[in-house]
């Protein structure tokens, strides 16, 4: 691995993240590839056991990488394919603990009720006002909170300026509710034009709080999924090392986008590391064009 500076991308699969020395990353912050999800990931993956399969690598390598005593924080949620609900959350808590982690917490990130993207699937109990015709509309995901062994609060004494730079502002985490166990957050809405188009991001706030409540300043934030770059642009903007994976090689110019934009004015690029392995992919084209065929069956259909 290269010099620590600000952000580093590398395309290809994490998997395997071997630049990445043991016990190097204080947090990690990501959302993997919701599961064949229909409006982003249509039959990404052929089964389901081949998603399991890559979490059970994927929670591995990031069991490694992480510092002892420090957080991994994964946004995911059941899925819904074909009318058969995939039990995501609970698969990936299982993964983790099987790769070492401690489950230490879940919030449930709520959307606003107007928000909703998948089909509005109550509907069906109005055509139907009957017993058995229930299908409710779906504001929520979840961040589950991982803990590599339990953190040595010793530690802090050994960076105390770091530590008061990293304050947290206790009037903000009041009024904002960040106490609770449920987040009310409203989410990117993937609006043609937008950067996000088509990748399922997560919204800024998302990981604005759990890296000021789980990381310090001047520390190494990874993100194995990068998707748009939200988690990387977040870190850099708090004054965390940033580092991600990302198999899909054609994302670079929407993660430089995100990320130059994150920088005001000034869209400097110089402290972008930008790596390109061989086992990197070219999947957006391939997705974009299944969702079109897929929204045209459904409009056929
Ligand atoms: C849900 S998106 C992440 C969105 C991100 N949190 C954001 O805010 O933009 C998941 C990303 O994981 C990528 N991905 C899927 N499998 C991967 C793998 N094996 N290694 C690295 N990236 C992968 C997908 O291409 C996609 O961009």
């Amino acid at each position: 691995m290269k010099d620590k500076r600000g952000i580093t991308v590398t395309f290809g699969d994490c998997r395997d993240m071997h630049e990445l020395p043991d016990n190097s990353i204080h947090l990690v912050v990501t959302s993997p590839p919701y599961f064949n999800a229909p409006f982003d990931y249509p039959d990404l993956f052929r089964t389901y056991d081949d998603f399991l399969d890559l979490i059970t690598q994927v929670s591995k390598e990031v069991y490694r990488v992480v510092a002892n005593g420090r957080i991994a924080c994964f946004v995911t949620d059941d899925m819904l394919v074909r009318g058969e609900k995939y039990p995501v959350v609970a698969d990936v808590t299982r993964l983790m603990q099987q790769a070492g982690f401690r489950y230490r917490d879940k919030i449930v990130w709520v959307k606003p009720k107007g928000y909703t993207r998948i089909s509005r699937r109550s509907g069906v109990l109005l055509q139907h006002p009957y017993p058995m015709y229930f299908y409710p509309d779906n504001i929520q995901e979840s961040i589950l909170i991982f803990q590599k062994g339990r953190f040595d609060y010793n530690f802090q004494k050994k960076i105390l300026i770091k530590k008061e730079e990293s304050r947290i502002d206790v009037g903000q985490f009041n009024r904002e509710e960040w106490n609770l166990s449920v987040w009310r957050i409203t989410n990117v809405l993937p609006k043609p034009g937008r950067i996000e188009e088509g990748i399922a991001a997560f919204p800024d706030e998302l990981p604005n709080r759990i890296i000021r409540l789980f990381s310090f300043q001047g520390e190494t934030v990874l993100d194995p999924f990068v998707g748009s770059g939200t988690t990387l642009k977040v870190s850099n903007s708090l004054g965390r090392y940033s580092i991600g994976y990302e198999i899909d090689r054609e994302l670079r110019p929407i993660i430089l986008r995100k990320l130059q934009n994150g920088r005001g004015k000034s869209k400097r690029t110089g402290d972008i590391d930008i790596f390109e392995r061989k086992d990197a992919r070219n999947l957006r084209r391939f997705l974009k064009n299944r969702i079109k065929k897929q929204r045209t069956v459904t409009r056929m259909g």
